[in-house]
């Protein structure tokens, strides 16, 4: 290869904006590609357009190297799934492959390799916009869900022909940036980012994740695209990934505005030190790495590896083989928004639904019912159930909150009104909807934030309700009809007034394509709802960032005000909806804690089991949360960790057992000398429905201080469940 035909291979160029795919496809795009100076398109799509692309990579370029094709296929191609912090919302690491797995099949019928998904940063700061493309709060539920993602997406646990290249991103702490402001610095310690930030980034790199983006912010002054350390050193030194590292959109040049170096070969040679195989669309590979390395041999072998690292994965791809293998037309019109893959999206969304509380109004029972006020802007709003990241999502696609209402009771009178939009202040049409609430039997009223409000760059200071919508569901409230609430948004509200006044309210997130007919399931009792956080709802905007799992203090938060303690004086000392909150149509009850040991050394395990009757009268799901803490180390631990949980279904009076086996690794923290620790000593734990209804408590010692070798976070703890 020629120095400008590997420099090639690591340019990454738009072939569109995310809006208007293939667009940037002209001549001048095709002759770049027959020169072999483009190695991979973003923004494209289409099993046609994209093998006529191909074929000229592949037959006119002089080495004919296939193109990596790419996209942000985020949570669905065509058939949406909910937004993934509502699929986080599952706890069933299960579904969220399953989604993932029909979100490749269409996309790689449609001449895709690549997706940039799963996105899998831990976000404690509700403000930061981009939380609602994640898994939350908590780095062990993350680190379930990016595996599961990296599966879906992938088709296994490695990187094959056929596969959707999965793409783990962004590493390392994208997600703490100060004060939820996107972008942002994070400015963390060495342990916070290697007990919470990183863990999910080790399982998926253990998964085979093919890809990794590395984050557009710095960690602590150092921009993570020039993070040698922690990209070249902990990601691939370290935990031996050898796979495709790329840049953000435009990250390397913005190394100039971090201020760490003087122009663009400075920004490229930084780049690549740190082992950033591929420029996404920056073009500063392209125009200044060459001169930058031409005499610099030690430069040029750094360059090789990465243009290696790129060929692999094009290689691992089957992409040399049958590079068309991704372009068959007649498979993409079978894919696409198929029977089968609609009735998933209901599965997944009606699971991701949270019973947030319950006075006893739902579910709804149609027979007693005659009429039903259906209210809000957003019960129409298709482009509000996709969410952030639509890849070729349609609103047309979507059975809106209203459509799923009226299919599902089709003999009730249904009304309905918009009331007031999030996206303004306008109140102009209360009136209307509260005269049809008066008039309803039940008022179904749905409130929150459209699909502009969270996501990129769309970070808030407000986690109230949008004013508008606020109003409204004062003023429907008021009438003091029975109303349930739905909840729409991408991040937890502070909903502390609507939690008071409103006799019930679900959360239903951004659902997707089957967002109307999920949610009529659960409201007229189809489905019991099961979902359940995974981030805590504050009380207030500032009351964030506020975290179940935070580390032991001097003072303990208490709720008597006369002591001196780690709280807001004008605020309860717990969030509104707690990490793991989530109601049901039923009662579970947990009974005969029991444990296999009560010492556990190095290579042993330790069972906890505990049985979960459904003790009332409807069949449901639900998750059994395992939590532990280490009440005496060398440094003070978190007074909660999620160690385990399982969603499972039990059948009305039936019970299950389910068992959680552990070893001491998942117990590691990151010591003061760099190394995952497991000391000896006393081990909590806790069973229970919420991180704060704990129901079943026990203890154990672990025998002998000893190095773990991974991020205990990451680890998986394997439940089982038996009849009981
Ligand atoms: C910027 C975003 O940060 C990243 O997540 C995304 O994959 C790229 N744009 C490409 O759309």
């Amino acid at each position: 290869m020629t120095l400008d035909e590997k420099v090639g291979q690591l340019v990454q160029r738009a072939g569109g904006r995310s809006k208007s795919l293939n667009s940037r496809l002209d001549d001048a795009e095709l002759e770049r590609v027959r020169a072999g100076t483009v190695g991979s398109y973003l923004h494209v799509a289409g099993a046609e357009p994209l093998a006529r692309l191909q074929k000229v990579a592949v037959e006119e370029s002089r080495l004919g190297i296939p193109l990596l094709f790419a996209m942000d296929v985020v949570h669905g191609y065509r058939t949406i799934f909910p937004v993934p912090l509502a699929m986080a919302a599952t706890w069933a690491p299960e579904a969220e492959e399953h989604a993932a797995r029909i979100a490749a099949e269409e996309a790689t019928s449609a001449g895709l390799h690549w997706t940039f998904a799963p996105m899998i940063d831990i976000a404690r700061d509700p403000r930061w916009g981009r939380i609602v493309e994640g898994a939350g709060e908590d780095p062990y539920l993350g680190a379930r869900m990016a595996v599961a993602q990296v599966n879906g997406f992938q088709g296994g646990n490695s990187l094959r022909p056929g596969s959707l290249m999965a793409t783990a991103k962004h590493f390392g702490a994208y997600g703490a940036a100060i004060g939820g402001r996107d972008y942002n610095t994070a400015d963390l310690s060495e342990r916070t980012l290697q007990e919470v930030y990183l863990p999910p980034f080790y399982a998926a790199s253990r998964a085979g994740a093919g890809s990794f983006m590395a984050a557009f912010n710095d960690i602590a002054g150092v921009p993570t695209t020039a993070n040698r350390e922690l990209l070249r050193g902990t990601l691939r030194e370290r935990w031996g990934w050898q796979g495709l590292l790329v840049s953000d959109w435009g990250a390397i040049g913005e190394l100039l505005n971090h201020g760490v170096t003087e122009d663009r070969k400075g920004a490229a040679l930084l780049a690549l030190d740190a082992s950033v195989d591929m420029d996404m669309i920056g073009g500063v590979y392209a125009d200044d790495l060459k001169d930058a390395i031409a005499k610099d041999p030690a430069r040029l072998k750094l360059l090789d590896e990465a243009v290696l690292r790129i060929l692999r994965v094009k290689e691992q791809l089957g992409l040399f083989d049958k590079p068309l293998a991704y372009n068959d037309v007649e498979r993409e019109a079978r894919e696409l928004l198929s029977p089968e893959h609609r009735e998933a999206a209901r599965a997944i969304a009606r699971q991701s639904i949270v019973l947030l509380k319950n006075n006893g109004l739902l579910p709804l029972d149609p027979t007693k019912l005659k009429s039903i006020a259906v209210i809000g802007a957003l019960t129409t709003d298709g482009m509000s159930s996709l969410g952030s990241w639509r890849a070729q999502g349609k609103a047309e696609d979507v059975v809106t909150v209203l459509k799923g209402i009226t299919a599902a009771v089709p003999k009730l009178k249904i009304t309905s009104a918009p009331g007031a939009d999030p996206r303004n202040t306008e109140t102009s049409g209360i009136a209307a909807a509260v005269k049809l609430a008066r008039a309803a039997d039940v008022t179904i009223l749905m409130v929150g934030e459209d699909y502009d409000l969270s996501g990129e760059a769309r970070s808030r200071s407000t986690l109230e309700l949008p004013p508008s919508q606020l109003e409204l569901a004062r003023q429907v409230l008021a009438t003091g009809k029975p109303v349930v609430i739905l909840l729409a948004n991408g991040r937890p509200l502070a909903l502390t007034e609507l939690s008071e006044k409103a006799p019930a309210i679900l959360e239903t997130w951004m659902l997707g394509i089957e967002s109307g007919d999920a949610i009529a399931d659960v409201l007229f009792g189809k489905y019991s709802p099961a979902g359940r956080l995974p981030a805590a709802f504050p009380r207030t905007s500032a009351a964030v960032p506020f975290n179940y799992s935070a580390n032991a203090t001097g003072r303990p938060a208490d709720p008597d005000l006369s002591k001196d303690t780690v709280r807001y004086h004008d605020l309860p000392i717990t969030p509104l909806y707690p990490f793991g909150h989530g109601l049901s149509y039923t009662e579970f009850r947990y009974s005969e804690l029991a444990q296999s040991t009560q010492s556990v050394g190095p290579d042993e395990r330790i069972d906890i089991s505990i049985t979960v009757e459904n003790a009332g009268s409807v069949s449901s799901d639900e998750v059994v949360q395992l939590y532990v803490r280490d009440p005496v180390a060398s440094i003070a631990r978190p007074v909660l960790e999620l160690r385990g949980f399982k969603r499972v279904e039990i059948g009305a009076g039936q019970k299950k057992r389910v068992t959680f086996s552990l070893t001491p690794e998942q117990f590691a923290f990151w010591s003061a000398r760099g190394q995952w620790l497991v000391e000896a000593g006393r081990i909590d734990f806790w069973i229970g429905a919420s991180s704060a209804d704990l129901r079943a408590k026990g203890s154990f010692e672990i025998s002998k201080t000893h190095l773990g070798t991974a991020p205990a976070a990451a680890l998986p703890t394997r439940v089982t469940v038996s009849n009981n």
